[in-house]
Parts: structure tokens; C-alpha cells; sequence
């Protein structure tokens, strides 16, 4: 849709300065994702000024608060107080009915009231309440105050643009009761750290923006053929020499050479430790991947001796791919097991979530099939083939885990290998293999790549972001259904929901990874949240201005491409 059209029917609530209050504006169509009911009263707005309070119970809504209290004071210059009578309040009612992130929102004219039927329900009733408030506003949405949409919601006027912006000014907030709560329990985003780091302050405010989206977990791919990115106190050698590559490729796909500089880097524990309580006060749990037994030349350059040639010459890897031609593979040995041993209880050490991943994808099987010394591994254990063999060393693996009471996580590659009890499936290929593996009881992510891969161009034409396989445009991403009608009711049961995934071989830079996510993720947020009954591509898109403009209250250079060019913003 062309940005003009979708300008026309934008749904704008305007609460006018008639009545000696500013002039504000906020698009409900830009909550997102998208609440499972909402009611727009008639008319009537909170004021939140510097008379307003926030006034919570305690008891679990601690974080919520802080969050609150911090985005007002980042983002407007508001400090509420802690008592008075026009007020936000705060509150839990437990009720074991609901699922986890249910919540009531009403925003009266003089008091609103957030109520989570849990903790995390809190939290995301602050983060509507939060999209409820007055975003700067692109050029030329005012337009649209006059257009259909506008009419048929709560309009008032066709009031002027008015740039929000200016810290301390009071802000209009319309009345509204919003009742929601998630489609799925499982909705995430990933981030790949290993072939581009990505330091701790960009992790935590990418943690800020799937917070924002009412995500609730954080895939981290901390180890790859190009770097392997957690400090490990048992094997320091790792990070000597597997945390840092000698060159890497210049530019975008697919790269105009490569450079010689050393690169790398490593979280130190302090730092994961940081950022596992950062994402915690945002109900956010991280799952943390080490990726085994394929893209493992990082560990190879350190350790040879765990490949199935000792002295290969593997160095971490300085290109991309899946190494086909590159020898990445774990060779199997009680060494290489006591080492997978000890870092993934060093992982479960700092990441204290239920589920950990074991990688599992893209292990090219010729690697076992021309080692004598593997294949001998695999006569002694009775492994019949190296399907046996990727299974035994996602058995191993998972043991270690599931010993400590956490649930394993693989690639789908794993169930054309053999599924080890109790490993949850992350679907990104075909949909033959984990519908097998859902009929078998195992829990389902989705996120097929042809939907949710954002590293992938949001446009054919994109010069910016660029990278192998089609374009992933917004609506592709947003028309996705994760529970397609056409899967039996019992293997459905098996999906707890999905995310979207960042690859980052040709995203240098935070501000690289911010252009490719947004507008996508916000798009995957509702995906994940809103039931399919709810969605509505267009309602979406009518919101994106306001959205638009709240990335750039974020400080966030999105990717424009759904417009015909960069809209401006008054002021800016
Ligand atoms: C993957 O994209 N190799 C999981």
C-alpha cells in the first residue's frame, strides 16, 4: 500500500486544545501489537503533566515502575510523583486463569489504571499505556486527520501538526479500555553475535525493543565458525584464540573482499550476568546458543585436536557459509564431550532460563565419513551411520541439560537425525521434518526463514541491506501464520509460538541491525501476540506512521522502504 493511501485512512484520535489542554495525538492503530480488545471511549483524555502520579502496590510491580518512570523521564522529561490524586496506578491481581501477560488498561480523565493478572501482564499493560502516549508526528500524517479512518474513530477536529518533543510538556493520553493478553507463550527475536559482536549496551537496548513489542525471549547465538563470544573461566584459550578471526569481508552481499584487520571479542561473565538481569526486569528470558557439532572452527583453531583431522589448520573462520568445502565439524572423543560438558555448565551457570540451545543445524556429515579416527568412534559405540552420530552428540549434549532440570533446544536438522525426549524444535526450513516431530510430542518454535530471517533485504531493489535469498518484505512477514489450519489439531497444540532471526554476517553495526529489524520485528511482534482472527495487514500499516516516529523517539534509523521515500518530520 502507497504511503498516500494508507495516510488517507489513518486512524487518528485527536483530543483538541478546546478545553485548554495541548493538543495531542496518538493512532490506536499504532499499538503494537495489536491489543485483543480495545475500546476508544467518545471522547475525554488523562493529562499527564507534572501534578500526575504514579502510584503502585509493590509486591512484583517494582519493574514495571522503573520502566515507566525511566521512559517518561528518557524520552519526555516527565518525573511523576509517588502520590497524588490524578494518578497511574499500578497493580497486580494474581488470577491464576489467566495466561502469562494478561492485562487491563483504562485510561480515564482522571486516573489510569494498568492492572497485570500476573507480573509480566503488568509489564505489558505499562508498554501499551507507553504507545498511548504522543509520538512526534511525520509530515504529512496530519493530512490524514481528515480522511475516512479519522472520521469513523474518535476525531475531533483536524488539529495541526504538533511535533512532540519538547521535555516537560504535558501530555494528553485518550480514553481508552484496552483487555489483552498473548496468542503465544513463546515470542522472540535472535540476535548473532559471532559474526558480528555487538557490544553489551546495543544488547540491552535491542532487549529494550523486543520488551517494547511485549516479546518475551532472547535467542542468542554466541558461538559460531567466526567467533566464539562467551567467556569461558574452564578454557580461557577459547577466548585467546577462538574469540577473534583475522579478517573479515567488506560490505554487503556477498562482499566486495576481504580485509586483513584481527576482530573479535568476548562477554565477560560480569557482563552476561548484566545482561541476563537487564532482560529478567523485562520478563525476558535468553536463550543461549552454543551451535555444535557443525560451525565450530572457532573451537577448532583453538583446540585441533577436536576435528576429525588433528592438525587441519582450522582458523576461525574469515568468510561466510556453511562450510562445505571448510572443515567446522566436532570430531567425537571423551575429550570433546567432557569440554561440551563443561561450557554448557558454565552457559547454565549464567543463564538461568529454561530453555539452552544446542545448535544442531548445517553439520556436513563428509567430514565423519573421511575420518578414521571418527568412524572408529563410531564402531566402538555401535553407531550405525552419522545420522546415529549427529543424534549420540545431540543425546550427550541434551543429558547435560536436561540434568539440570532445563530443556534443550536444536535446529529442525535434528529431527532428520533423530530426536533425542525432550528437545524443543526450532523450525527454519520445511515443514515436513517437525510436523513428524510434533506428532512425537516435541514442542515447536517456529521461524522459517522465508519469514522471519530479517537479515534478508526488505526490498528487491535495497542497496543498504543486502543478503543472499529473496526479499523478506513487511507483509510477508506480518501475513505469516504460525499455526497453518492445514496441521492436525494435535501437532498445532505442539507450537508455543516463534520469533524472528538476525543474522549478522553482513551487519557490522548496531545501527546495521536496527535498519534491518525495524520495521520487521515490529511486524513479528504481532505476529506472535495477536491471535490470527485479529491481525489485519491493513489496520498495521495505517499505524506505521506513529510507529514510525516512536522509532525515531528511540533513536532508531528504521528501513523506510514501506514509503516511497524517508518521510520528514516537522522539527527535525
Ligand atoms: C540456520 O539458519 N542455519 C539455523
Amino acid at each position: 500500500m502507497k504511503i498516500r493511501n494508507c495516510l488517507c485512512i489513518l486512524v487518528l484520535v485527536c483530543i483538541c486544545a478546546a478545553c485548554g489542554r495541548p493538543d495531542v495525538k496518538v493512532s490506536v492503530n499504532s499499538i503494537v501489537p495489536h491489543p485483543a480488545s480495545i475500546q476508544l471511549k467518545d471522547s475525554g483524555a488523562f493529562l499527564l503533566d507534572r501534578s500526575a502520579a504514579i502510584v503502585s502496590g509493590g509486591n512484583g510491580t517494582e519493574n514495571s515502575e522503573k520502566f515507566l518512570r525511566d521512559y517518561l523521564q528518557k524520552h519526555y522529561g516527565i518525573a511523576p510523583k509517588s502520590k497524588g490524586k490524578k494518578r497511574i496506578e499500578l497493580r497486580i491481581e494474581e488470577n491464576p486463569q489467566a495466561v502469562e501477560g494478561a492485562y487491563a488498561l483504562e485510561v480515564l480523565p482522571g486516573k489510569v489504571t494498568i492492572t497485570g493478572y500476573n507480573e509480566p501482564g503488568l509489564f505489558y499493560g505499562v508498554q501499551t499505556f507507553i504507545q498511548l502516549l504522543p509520538v512526534g508526528e511525520m509530515q504529512g500524517a496530519s493530512v490524514a486527520r481528515t480522511g475516512e479512518g479519522a472520521a469513523a474513530q474518535d476525531s475531533v477536529g483536524a488539529a495541526a501538526a504538533m511535533p512532540v518533543g519538547k521535555k516537560g510538556e504535558p501530555l494528553g493520553i485518550p480514553c481508552v479500555r484496552v483487555e489483552d493478553a498473548p496468542a503465544f507463550g513463546y515470542r522472540g527475536m535472535h540476535l548473532d553475535v559471532a559474526r558480528h559482536f555487538m557490544p553489551v549496551e546495543f544488547v540491552k537496548r535491542y532487549i529494550d525493543y523486543l520488551a517494547m513489542h511485549k516479546m518475551n525471549y532472547f535467542h542468542w547465538h554466541l558461538t559460531d565458525d567466526q567467533g566464539w563470544r562467551i567467556e569461558s573461566r574452564k578454557h580461557p584459550r577459547l577466548n585467546e584464540v577462538g574469540s577473534y578471526r583475522d579478517a573479515t569481508i567488506i560490505g554487503i552481499y556477498p562482499g566486495t573482499g576481504i580485509d586483513s584487520t584481527r576482530y573479535g571479542g568476548y562477554y565477560r561473565m560480569e557482563e552476561l550476568k548484566e545482561v541476563v538481569e537487564y532482560a529478567a526486569q523485562r520478563y525476558i528470558t535468553i536463550v543461549p546458543e552454543i551451535d555444535l557439532p557443525g560451525h565450530c572452527m572457532a573451537v577448532l583453531a583453538t583446540y585441533p585436536h577436536f576435528g576429525t583431522e588433528d592438525n587441519a589448520g582450522v582458523k576461525t573462520a574469515t568468510t561466510w557459509g556453511i562450510f562445505n568445502k571448510l572443515n567446522n565439524v566436532l570430531a567425537p572423543s571423551d575429550e570433546v564431550f567432557a569440554f561440551l560438558e563443561d561450557v554448557f555448565n558454565e552457559l547454565m551457570d549464567i543463564f538461568p532460563g529454561k530453555y539452552i540451545h544446542i545448535g544442531a543445524d548445517e553439520c556436513a556429515h563428509k567430514w565423519w565419513k573421511n575420518s578414521p579416527k571418527t568412524q572408529a568412534f563410531m564402531k566402538s559405540h555401535n553407531l550405525e551411520d552419522e545420522d546415529a552420530l549427529q543424534r549420540y552428540f545431540a543425546e550427550r549434549v541434551s543429558d547435560v541439560v536436561k540434568q539440570r532440570g532445563r530443556i534443550p533446544v536444536g535446529w529442525d536438522e535434528l529431527v532428520g537425525h533423530g530426536l533425542p525426549d525432550g528437545v524443543t524444535v526450532m523450525v527454519w526450513r520445511g515443514r515436513s521434518n517437525w510436523m513428524k516431530a510434533a506428532d512425537m510430542g516435541h514442542e515447536i518454535i517456529m521461524t522459517p526463514s522465508t519469514m522471519n530471517y530479517l537479515n534478508r533485504q526488505q526490498r528487491p531493489d535495497e542497496t543498504r541491506l543486502a543478503h543472499r535469498g529473496r526479499p523478506l518484505t513487511l507483509d510477508i512477514v506480518y501475513n505469516q501464520d504460525p499455526v497453518p489450519d492445514s496441521l492436525s489439531v494435535s501437532q498445532q497444540k505442539m507450537i508455543i509460538g516463534g520469533q524472528g532471526c538476525m543474522w549478522t554476517e553482513y551487519f557490522h553495526t548496531p545501527e546495521d541491525v536496527e535498519y534491518a529489524i525495524f520495521p520487521r520485528l515490529s511486524a513479528a511482534a504481532e505476529v506472535f501476540w495477536t491471535k490470527e482472527d485479529l491481525k489485519d495487514y491493513g489496520r498495521f500499516v495505517e499505524g506505521l506512521p506513529d510507529m514510525f516516529a516512536r522509532y525515531e523517539l528511540w533513536g532508531v534509523e528504521p528501513c523506510y522502504y514501506i514509503f516511497e521515500e524517508k518521510p520528514a518530520v516537522p522539527g527535525s
